[in-house]
């Protein structure tokens, strides 16, 4: 092709990460048609921003905080993330090492553009939440996948740690790890990330960090933050956001934390891509941290009961195997005996639920790589009603499948 317009990276086209958008965006679709749909696709909490952030967003504007800021962002909210990671987790991140960017993505791609050169390798325990495989990918790196070890009903998903290790070569540079995990609401055991953490020790690996789920914990469980390693900054580049823990998801405001002699860099970078984060934005952000948790916990708890009844209800249909997750705001559940009994694959079994039952869910496969594909995604970010009369539709949808089907 000679137009010049039309002669693209092929790599741009070959990206992955609107397939889950495409299964929502249908799910628009049919209710714009008049149907009822009921939703378990979407990624973010349903509930709006607490309103005390929302009036610190509103008072930055009105006080005109509209320019440019720092590109780091500004020092007071630098500091106050340093103080939420310390105070939280016992680290001793300096501000100086906090970088404010638009969203965690910006974060995710600040941390692998400036460590990760063409040709080299990174580990990502799939499946995965994309972004950090596709930025990889536009950027000439190779993407190593080790699929997540399946426990069974009970135990759930654990990080496949000898594999990760034989996964090794010496072109590896990388590992993820997204704790609590979308999408399998995993949340990987201390001792897991302390063997993981050796890993890197004695192979001298960086570990990108994902921790934006870190507040989407249930049952008391124990959730160990990777900043609390007294030699992070030897290994580690830190992820995390305003996103999900305070419903901030259009905000667009994260953060990445690393060793000084590299953040004091990393503003020449983001300078030239996005100048700063967004100004009204940082101001409210330090009030989500600074200010009343209550709705934030009263959230958390709500999503919990939502999950308890989202397991009790799927667990009822046929073929269905339903770990209860443990941190994120999504289930897993595994279709194995459906899939192999119909000859469908997952991605055609979500179509059929999407496009008969208008009931919008997820293949494991829209989370690279192929680890998911006998799984399906639900995100409980939605309210009772939807939870008790979808999960209806969906059991008699099953069962009308499984009657129907050729096998
Ligand atoms: C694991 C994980 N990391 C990062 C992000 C990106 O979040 P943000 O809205 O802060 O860019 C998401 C959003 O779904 C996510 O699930």
């Amino acid at each position: 092709m000679n137009t010049p317009t039309l002669s693209y990276r092929q790599v741009i086209e070959e990206m992955l990460g609107e397939k889950a958008f495409a299964f929502i965006a249908k799910g628009r679709e049919l209710a714009k048609k008049g149907y009822k749909v009921y939703s378990f696709g979407i990624g973010q909490p349903d509930l709006p921003t607490p309103d005390h952030i929302i009036e610190a967003g509103i008072k930055a504007l009105r006080e005109k905080f509209t320019g440019y800021t720092e590109t780091a962002g500004i020092p007071e909210l630098r500091s106050a993330i340093a103080e939420y990671l310390n105070t939280r987790y016992g680290s001793d991140v300096k501000p100086d090492e906090v970088i404010v960017t638009p969203g965690t993505k910006g974060a995710i791609f600040l941390a692998i553009m400036t460590y990760l050169r063409p040709g080299d390798e990174i580990i990502i325990p799939e499946p995965s939440y994309p972004a950090y495989s596709e930025i990889s990918k536009v950027l000439g790196i190779n993407r190593v996948f080790v699929p997540l070890k399946w426990l069974g009903e009970d135990k759930g998903f654990a990080l496949p740690i000898e594999e990760i290790e034989e996964a090794i070569t010496p072109k590896t540079r990388m590992i993820v790890v997204n704790n609590p995990h979308n999408p399998t609401g995993g949340l990987f055991e201390p001792r897991q990330l302390d063997e993981l953490m050796d890993i890197a020790r004695r192979h001298k690996l960086m570990i990108l960090v994902d921790e934006i789920y870190d507040n989407f914990v249930y049952d008391n469980a124990e959730f160990k933050s990777m900043i609390s390693y007294s030699d992070w900054r030897d290994y580690i580049v830190y992820t995390n956001g305003f996103s999900k823990t305070f419903s901030m998801t259009g905000w667009r405001l994260g953060y990445l934390v690393v060793r000084r002699e590299v953040a004091q860099h990393l503003p020449k970078l983001a300078v030239n891509i996005w100048g700063c984060p967004v100004s009204f934005g940082q101001k409210a952000a330090i009030i989500a941290l600074k200010g009343d948790w209550t709705p934030i916990k009263k959230m958390i708890e709500l999503f919990r009961m939502r999950r308890d009844l989202l397991v009790e209800k799927l667990r009822k249909i046929p073929g269905f195997e339903v770990w209860k997750s443990k941190g994120a705001f999504y289930l897993f559940p595994r279709i194995k005996k459906i899939l192999d009994e119909t000859g469908l694959d997952v991605e055609e079994f979500v179509n059929k639920i999407i496009d008969k039952y208008h009931i919008i869910l997820l293949p494991g496969t829209a989370f690279p790589d192929k680890a998911g594909r006998e799984f399906l995604r639900l995100s409980f970010c939605t309210d009772f009603e939807t939870i008790e009369e979808g999960t209806q539709v969906l059991k008699k949808a099953v069962e009308e499948i499984l009657s129907t089907s050729k096998r």
